[in-house]
C-alpha cells in the first residue's frame, strides 16, 4: 500500500500544479485575457473559421433532408432546407467571394423550386427536388475549384 501511494501522490501533485499554472497564465479566460479588443476580435474571428465551418453544417443538414424524405416528413425536410439557405448566406459574411457562384448556381431558382417541392409533400416531386438540389451543390463545388468535395458518400444519397 505504502509503495503504491507515493507515486499516486506525486501524480496528483503534478496534476494540480499544471491546472493552477494554466489558471495563472489565463486568469480571465482566453478571450478576456487578451491585451486589447482588437486582439479579442481577432481571436474570435479566427475561431469562427471561414467557409468550411458553415459548409460542414450544410452537409450535416443535407443528410438530415435525406433522412426526413425517407420518413416522408416533408415539414422537416423544408425546415433543414431553410436552414441551409441561412447557413450559406451567413457564410457570405466570412467569404464574400463565394457569393456570386452560390447566387447564380444555387439561389438562381433551384433553392426555391426545391422548397416548393418539399412543401407539396408529393413523394415523387420531393425526391426529384432532392436530386436537383444535390446537383446544384456539386456544380458550385466545381465552380469554386473544390470539385473533390463531390467524391464523398453524402453525394451518393439518392
Ligand atoms: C459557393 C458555392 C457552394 C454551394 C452552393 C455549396 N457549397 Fe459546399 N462547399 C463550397 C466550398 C467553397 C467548400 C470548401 C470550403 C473551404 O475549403 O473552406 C465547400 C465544402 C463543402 C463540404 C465539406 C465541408 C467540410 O469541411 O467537411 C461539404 C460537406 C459541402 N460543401 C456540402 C454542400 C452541400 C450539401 C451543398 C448544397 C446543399 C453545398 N455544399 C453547397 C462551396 C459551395
Amino acid at each position: 500500500m505504502r509503495n503504491l501511494s507515493r507515486p499516486l501522490l506525486v501524480a496528483y501533485a503534478l496534476m494540480f500544479s499544471t491546472v493552477s499554472l494554466a489558471q495563472a497564465e489565463n486568469p480571465k479566460g482566453w478571450i478576456l485575457n487578451a491585451e486589447s479588443n482588437e486582439e479579442r476580435f481577432q481571436l474570435i474571428q479566427g475561431y469562427l473559421r471561414g467557409f468550411d465551418q458553415p459548409m460542414w453544417e450544410v452537409g450535416e443538414r443535407y443528410e438530415k433532408v435525406y433522412e426526413a424524405l425517407t420518413r416522408e416528413n416533408y415539414k422537416l425536410a423544408g425546415y433543414h432546407w431553410r436552414k441551409i439557405k441561412t447557413t450559406i448566406q451567413n457564410g457570405y459574411l466570412k467569404r464574400p467571394k463565394r457569393q456570386p457562384n452560390a447566387d447564380s448556381i444555387f439561389f438562381n431558382g433551384t433553392w426555391k423550386s426545391v422548397k416548393e417541392a418539399f412543401d407539396s409533400a408529393d413523394k415523387k416531386k420531393a425526391w426529384k427536388a432532392f436530386e436537383e438540389g444535390k446537383g446544384a451543390c456539386m456544380a458550385c463545388h466545381r465552380a469554386e475549384g473544390v470539385g473533390y468535395m463531390n467524391d464523398q458518400s453524402l453525394f451518393e444519397l439518392k
